[in-house]
């Protein structure tokens, strides 16, 4: 998720969960190809499994930034076909790709042909007036064709005019329905559902008949929620860990990237919704927010914080 789901974020939620596997941001093959590219691709080795999203059309473009992915060992790469930001549609991907299903494909060939990784897709159910399941079911048929075997679906379609992110977010209804006919009608694919999870009772559901599920929101503002997950999902016999724990796990990861000049508001923006629920919650969240400012702020201020949800 843009400007949620960074490297610090990242590190932070795999002191909660060691097997759910998770995304960077989405970043485009423009960015990684003329931009810093290290800046972009690095990462903690901890994070794995970890998956690299690309937002891009060029297929060879996209060909590159996944030979670049397989050089910084991401363990897949994603393709975004589900964002509907205006700056993404004047470049020509994300979501409004929908309607063009064959460069899909193009830019989903020349990834297979560039890795050994598994090249995956993430996008919606529909976008605008074009929105049937058969269309649905053209997409997943052509994208497939060309070496895609993973698809995340954002269950709800999006309108490229009219609605905000945000909004593309929140009003298109669910339909989960529809993702559940795509794993009927292509069971030899691999179908990841999203949009709208709270709770891994919800996701235990889901995977009655699915392959995965993916949580986005909530498992950034709500972080705990996936402290069960290991056991609950994954099957392992392993205990989650306390929330004082993963906070004690945090502050060596903080000091040694404060060490290399990162401010540390950086990171504990992260770490603000990891007491959702609890009594301190509100202090914890206050202090974290407010004194992590000071030029001189280190993991004193987080020690400080973690006194008062304690
Ligand atoms: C701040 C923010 C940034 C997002 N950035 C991305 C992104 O970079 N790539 C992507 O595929 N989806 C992005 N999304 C969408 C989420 O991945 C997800 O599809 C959507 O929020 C629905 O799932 P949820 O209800 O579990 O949040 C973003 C969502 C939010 C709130």
């Amino acid at each position: 998720m843009l400007d949620w789901t960074d490297r610090y974020c990242r590190y932070f939620l795999r002191q909660i969960t060691r097997h759910t596997l998770l995304y960077t941001e989405m970043i485009t093959t423009g960015a990684l190809i003329h931009g810093d590219t290290a800046r972009f691709l690095d990462y903690h080795p901890e994070e794995h499994p970890l998956v690299l999203q690309l937002g891009g059309s060029v297929p060879e473009e996209l060909a590159a930034c996944a030979r670049m992915a397989d050089a910084w060992h991401y363990d897949e790469i994603n393709l975004n076909v589900g964002c509907p930001s205006d700056r993404v549609q004047s470049g020509r991907f994300g979501a409004c790709l929908m309607a063009e299903p064959t460069l899909v494909a193009e830019c989903v060939a020349a990834m297979t042909e560039a890795t050994q990784r598994p090249v995956t897709v993430k996008h919606r159910i529909g976008i605008d007036e074009r929105d049937s399941y058969d269309e649905l079911q053209g997409f997943i048929g052509t994208v497939a064709a060309a070496g895609c075997h993973v698809f995340i679906v954002h269950a709800r379609k999006a309108w490229l005019r009219g609605l905000s992110p945000k909004q593309n977010r929140e009003i298109p209804p669910l339909q989960y329905e529809s993702v559940h006919r795509l794993k009927r009608d292509f069971p030899q694919h691999t179908f990841v559902v999203n949009g709208g999870f709270k709770t891994l009772g919800q996701v235990e559901r889901q995977l009655e008949s699915l392959d995965g599920v993916m949580i986005g929101r909530e498992a950034y503002q709500n972080p705990w929620l996936l402290a069960a997950a290991d056991q609950r999902i994954f099957g392992a016999t392993t205990t989650p860990p306390s929330r004082q724990t993963i906070v004690e796990r945090m502050l060596p990861f903080i000091e040694r990237q404060r060490a290399n000049g990162v401010p540390i508001h950086r990171i504990t923006r992260h770490m603000l919704g990891l007491f959702q629920g609890q009594p301190g919650a509100r202090a914890w969240r206050r202090h974290l927010s407010q004194q992590v400012h000071a030029a001189d702020a280190d993991v004193s201020v987080v020690i400080a914080a973690l006194a008062l949800v304690t």
